[in-house]
């Protein structure tokens, strides 16, 4: 199995649409996907309804995600983690414990703009247009992590 993990603040608007939209392109069957925040302001909560509805247009149903806060047990479970800003970046690279752990974290947007560092805009206190925003740049970086791990 090939475990990754998707990393926002709250894990409710961002991880939660990069995990959907990963596992859509994916076997479940050779890949598992998950997702976590770096905060548990919103544990046990579902996502919110604006990520659910433009999943849901894109024929994805994330709503069976909870949220859940990140923890260093996820750099033993997971082979890749992908966080969605700068924030996050830092504060998961703030629990590893080596550099083997610190090598499993990528910023997420990297995979379409290599080496520019950007970040996923949180979208909590944006419009619906937000969320769509977010959703297509997840979208294409999906694609191409999934290409890259059907091909390792
Ligand atoms: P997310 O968005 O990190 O993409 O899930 C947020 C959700 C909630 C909060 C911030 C960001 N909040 O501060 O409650």
């Amino acid at each position: 199995m090939i475990r990754i993990l998707m990393v926002c603040l709250g894990n409710i608007c961002r991880s939660p649409l990069a995990e959907g939209i990963l596992k859509s392109k994916l076997n479940s069957k050779i890949f598992e996907v998950d997702s976590a925040g770096t905060s548990a302001y919103h544990k046990g909560e579902l996502p919110d309804q604006r990520s659910v509805e433009v999943a849901q247009k894109n024929g994805i149903d994330i709503t069976d995600q909870r949220s859940r806060p990140f923890t260093k047990e996820d750099f033993n479970k997971f082979d890749y983690i992908y966080v969605m800003d700068a924030s996050n970046y830092e504060d998961v690279i703030a629990i590893a414990e080596n550099d083997s752990e610190k090598n499993k974290v990528h910023l997420i947007l990297n995979k379409i703009f290599p080496g520019e560092d950007q970040s996923v805009p949180d979208p909590y206190h944006n419009s619906i247009d937000g969320f769509k925003q977010v959703f297509e740049m997840l979208e294409e970086s999906c694609s191409v992590i999934a290409r890259e791990l059907k091909k390792s």
